[in-house]
């Protein structure tokens, strides 16, 4: 199937964003035919840049992305270019002239996509001007795809809420998760919801416990102006982390509609203990990496990257314990963890099962192995299942034994494979793997409770992690006091 005409004004587009993600999964689509013939690119920018030189950058873009450019001169002929400052509505008037004039040219039938690949505080802004100068008044469809970060905290977030919805309706917005565009994160219900062995045990008389791991080698990198007021709670764990496990939680919807798959994910966040402040500590631990090794490279602690402080309370590891407080889930642990400089690059799910009610096989020195469930959402794509089974050989012992599917893993990692699925899904207007406010609204309110805390005590350990290594000693206690440990992950 391919996709509706339409109009696609990228607000950055001369940014990082657009051009690592946004220009390679368009003309994925476009090569495969997903996309209709009848499209139109406008990208908007501060910098005076011509319809050449823009047209040019998407070139170069796609080329290093994906090393392929057949068609490429068609693909970028659908672009053009409209330097814009964004508070000054003659821009808006100048754009609004263009699309209409791209509308008729292309036969766009008034359809539009306004994707803001940009800082957060101009977001008000342009959509305030989008209405204001009538370019989202046309008679097809307008939707707005709006990235991470959907505000700071919860009020900052109301804000930027209340300001966007003065010219846009909740159906018309696409809050962009891109965890929620990973093959294997879409996988997670199907696994669920279509095998008669899973569903049945899925709840607290078979679970044991969840733990959902997303580490990186990667560290701050230039991001560090942006990384200093945000950290790994509000960057991973308010938006991709809750985002898996909603996923995991959720009761099977009645309907695979957006409506139903939606409301059942804002239950659980519903159903997230909420905790008072003197009781963080026992539930989640934040960490800063320091210095440390990876092989034979030294690399440099987060107080060392630049536009961060030498003396920064900004964590960098955050790793907790959620209780879903409702029947299914009651007294299983969902333990999450996420880092940068950690030992390697992965993110995994496994879910343990209980024990079997009485062991036949007792071995004081061999423990019989619990029944695992892993789900490899990268760089790996796939699932593990760990059983036991009999050793061969003349006595009754038992060996762990791993059922492997791998998924096929095309192109590996940071492809733009998320995006092109969430833009394909934007232009189609399903917005099922997009967050919904009330999902936002949830999890900021959740993550909120932690970081009130935290920003007002200094951890005087940091940093309490060497770049390189699997995070704090902390992050294993959290997980001992209750008797489990971290499986391994690499
Ligand atoms: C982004 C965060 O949302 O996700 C980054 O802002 C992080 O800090 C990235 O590196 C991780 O995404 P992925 O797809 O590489 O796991």
């Amino acid at each position: 199937s391919t996709t509706p005409t339409s109009l696609i004004t990228i607000f950055g587009a001369t940014g990082d964003l657009a051009k690592r993600k946004l220009y390679p999964s368009l003309y994925h689509l476009f090569r495969k035919g997903k996309i209709s013939k009848r499209f139109a690119v406008v990208g908007v920018a501060r910098r005076e840049w011509s319809n050449e030189e823009f047209q040019e950058h998407v070139k170069t873009s796609v080329h290093k992305a994906l090393g392929s450019d057949e068609n490429i001169d068609e693909f970028v002929s659908h672009f053009y270019y409209q330097p814009n400052d964004v508070s000054n509505s003659d821009s808006y008037k100048a754009l609004k002239n263009l699309s209409d004039e791209l509308d008729e040219t292309y036969e766009l039938e008034g359809n539009r996509v306004f994707y803001l690949a940009m800082a957060p505080e101009f977001f008000g802004t342009i959509t305030e001007q989008l209405k204001n100068q009538g370019l989202t008044d046309t008679k097809g469809f307008q939707r707005l795809v709006i990235e991470k970060p959907f505000g700071h905290d919860l009020p900052s977030a109301e804000k930027l809420n209340s300001q966007i919805r003065e010219s846009f309706s909740e159906d018309q917005i696409y809050r962009i998760d891109h965890y929620l565009g990973k093959e294997m994160v879409q996988n997670i219900e199907v696994i669920r919801f279509s095998n008669a062995m899973f569903e049945p045990l899925w709840n607290n008389r078979y679970i044991s416990n969840i733990q959902v791991t997303s580490s990186e080698e990667l560290g701050v990198e230039d991001r560090g102006r942006y990384y200093e007021k945000s950290g790994a709670l509000r960057d991973m764990v308010q938006n991709h982390l809750l985002q898996m496990v909603a996923l995991l939680a959720m009761e099977p919807p009645i309907k695979l509609t957006t409506d139903e798959i939606r409301s059942e994910k804002v239950r659980v966040l519903r159903s997230l203990r909420p905790f008072q402040q003197d009781e963080v500590k026992d539930y989640f631990v934040r960490g800063q990496y320091g210095p440390g090794k990876a092989g034979n490279e030294a690399l440099p602690g987060y107080r060392e990257a630049e536009n961060v402080d030498d003396q920064s309370n900004t964590e960098t590891y955050v790793a907790g314990k959620l209780m879903i407080d409702n029947f299914r889930w009651a007294g299983v642990p969902f333990y999450i963890r996420t880092g940068k400089r950690m030992e390697t690059k992965s993110t995994k799910i496994v879910i343990q099962f209980k024990d079997i009610p009485m062991n036949l096989y007792y071995n004081p020195d061999k423990p019989l192995a619990p029944n695992l469930l892993v789900i490899h959402i990268q760089p790996e794509e796939g699932i593990t299942l760990h059983l036991n089974v009999k050793k061969s050989g003349q006595n009754i012992e038992t060996t762990p034994v791993k059922l492997n599917f791998a998924n096929n893993s095309v192109d590996g990692m940071n492809t733009p494979e998320a995006y092109e699925k969430l833009l394909f899904d934007c232009l189609r207007g399903d917005a099922t793997n997009f967050t919904h406010w009330d999902e936002v609204k949830l999890s900021w309110a959740f993550v909120d409770k932690i970081s009130e805390v935290w920003e007002h005590t200094r951890d005087g350990e940091f940093p309490n992690y060497e770049a390189g290594s699997m995070g704090p000693k902390a992050a294993d206690n959290l997980l001992a006091k209750d008797g489990f440990s971290w499986w391994p992950i690499a």
